[in-house]
């Protein structure tokens, strides 16, 4: 039987998010959303209480999920952090690291002997590490991370620098598994543990990693008890 996540709130992020050059242009990825989207429902339907914040995907809203629909990573930014207090937060969204400086109020044109077209870009805010380090960070944060090689050191890597307590790592460029697929496989990594889950469709593998999010906050020290001391 799968462990009941009732009364739980949990904020999921899912999908790619889209940084606007002009009007007409964007700069995107091929993330579908499909991971964050399972993950969502297979929470729901165990009872949390899920917030789901979504890039720009083709995916319906899974049943007795609250749905915010973004665009940009700071929009994302935004309606994640004022998704907070929760328990849990599961950033599956594939987060653009860098947008463009200014936006163009009207579509870029080609010059006449123009060669080439320079964009300048900024970083992102970091929407997972952000939230591991607010005030109102979530009992368990967990991230993803999409590596082509060395998975498990840049996956520990990013579990230091980010200050999570999870990280699902799966290996992109490889046939039948990663960003636009139905079917993934996912290494878990937390402080002092592993776990490989799959290669399954992305609906097993979200109740898989909601028993492991169960186990981990059972394994977690409970929170400090109400202080006595007075003032
Ligand atoms: O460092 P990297 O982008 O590989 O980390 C991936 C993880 O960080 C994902 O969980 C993604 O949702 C999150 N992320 C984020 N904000 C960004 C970039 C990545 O929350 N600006």
């Amino acid at each position: 039987m799968s462990t009941s996540l009732a009364g739980l709130r949990i904020v999921v992020s899912a999908g790619p998010t889209y940084e606007d050059i002009d009007p007409v242009r964007f700069i995107g990825n091929r993330s579908s959303g499909k991971m964050g989207f399972a993950i969502a429902a297979a929470a729901a339907q165990r009872g949390a209480q899920v917030r789901l914040i979504a890039g720009p995907v083709h995916q319906p809203t899974p049943r007795d999920v609250q749905r915010t629909d973004v665009r940009s990573a700071a929009q994302m930014h935004a309606a994640v952090l004022s998704a907070l207090p929760a328990d849990v937060y599961i950033g599956a969204a594939a987060v653009a690291d860098f947008t463009p400086r200014s936006f163009a109020g009207s579509k870029i044109k080609k010059q006449p002997g123009e060669e080439g077209l320079t964009l300048q870009l900024v970083r992102t805010r970091d929407i997972l590490a952000d939230v591991a380090a607010h005030p109102q960070r979530p009992r368990l944060v967990l991230g993803f991370a999409a590596e082509t090689d060395e998975v498990e050191r840049y996956a520990r890597g990013k579990l230091e620098r980010k200050r999570v307590d999870l990280i699902a790592a799966n290996r992109v460029g490889v046939e039948g598994s990663g960003f636009e697929s139905d079917d993934n496989a996912l290494q878990l990594f937390w402080p002092g543990g592993e776990r490989a889950l799959g290669p399954a469709s992305k609906q097993v593998l979200a109740d898989a990693l909601l028993d492991l999010i169960g186990e981990r906050l059972a394994a977690m020290t409970p929170l400090a008890s109400p202080r006595t001391d007075q003032t």
